[in-house]
């Protein structure tokens, strides 16, 4: 058998963990396979994705800026793919290019054990989102698979946020990035509070103890959102946990084995060594 050999695609690509995840997963399971860091320019990403296929890759991720861009470049585009109109994940499946989103899933991995969608633990009935752009939109279909019961965006283009609620069917409003509104479950999905960005313009007084906190950004792991969350006495969930959940499922397509989930701390640490 080829070896089997995937690989992230993005410009700039320096900054992927990708690699580092994935590449722990190989070796966890003394898998002979190959995980390359792909730097793609705009212009070539139409030839790299048909590459893909010439070059008997099993697929790649897909970071910024390509994640709507290369969805013209496939044959096929999953389900999550299309609610989210982005997609992360290119899949070369019996010759033929599938388009997935695994940021879905990577988000509501975490909550699983939080919240339930119709089983034991307790529904989201009002979740924060702060954001509206592409990272938003994926944690937007996440809660509506969940049955969120209503959502309010915080955005700083306001309209933007009511949009996407408009578009997803999501009960809701949208409103300016200022205070948070007491909810069950509050999430960043903006870039603000990472390392050399602006921090979130918001207030976070209005968050209760037994809240959850939940924050995309990873660099730095306690966010000053998660550390005001966790003065509070909320259930905070950082960003690496969702890096990790959404490379899983691009793992087990393109290995065709599921990742090793045992050790996600030494993952964790890992990651964090090379922030
Ligand atoms: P991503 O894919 O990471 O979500 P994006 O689609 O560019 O990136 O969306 C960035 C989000 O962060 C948006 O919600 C954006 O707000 P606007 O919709 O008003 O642009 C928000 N954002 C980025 N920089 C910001 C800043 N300096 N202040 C407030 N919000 C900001």
């Amino acid at each position: 058998m080829t070896l089997p050999v995937a690989g992230v695609i993005g410009w700039p690509i320096g900054h992927s963990k990708s690699p580092v995840i994935h590449r722990f997963w190989l070796a966890q399971l003394g898998l002979d396979g190959e995980y390359g860091r792909f730097p793609v320019a705009p212009e070539d990403l139409g030839a790299a994705i048909r590459g893909l296929r010439a070059l008997g890759l099993r697929g790649v991720n897909v970071t910024v800026p390509h994640k709507i861009a290369v969805m013209e470049f496939l044959d096929r585009i999953g389900p999550r793919g299309r609610a989210v109109g982005a997609v992360n994940t290119v899949v070369v499946e019996d010759g033929a290019l599938v388009g997935r989103n695994t940021d879905v899933a990577g988000f509501l991995e975490p909550l699983r054990g939080v919240f339930s969608g119709g089983g034991d633990g307790p529904a989201i009935g009002h979740a924060v989102v702060l954001g509206a752009g592409g990272a938003a939109r994926a944690v937007l279909v996440g809660l509506k698979t969940l049955g969120v019961g209503r959502v309010t965006v915080l955005n700083r283009t306001v309209a933007k946020g009511a949009r996407l609620l408009d578009e997803l069917g999501l009960a809701g409003d949208a409103r300016p990035l200022d205070a948070v509104p007491d909810a069950d479950l509050v999430v960043n999905a903006t870039s603000l509070g990472m390392r050399g960005m602006p921090p979130l313009p918001v207030a976070f007084d209005g968050l209760r103890p037994g809240a959850c906190v939940y924050d995309i950004v990873y660099a730095p792991l306690e966010t000053a959102l998660l550390a005001a969350a966790r003065a509070k006495g909320c259930r905070v969930i950082d960003g690496l946990r969702m890096l990790v959940g959404q490379a899983a499922p691009a793992f087990a397509a393109f290995y065709g084995v599921a990742p090793p989930r045992d050790d996600d701390d030494a993952l964790r640490r890992l990651l964090l060594a090379g922030a």
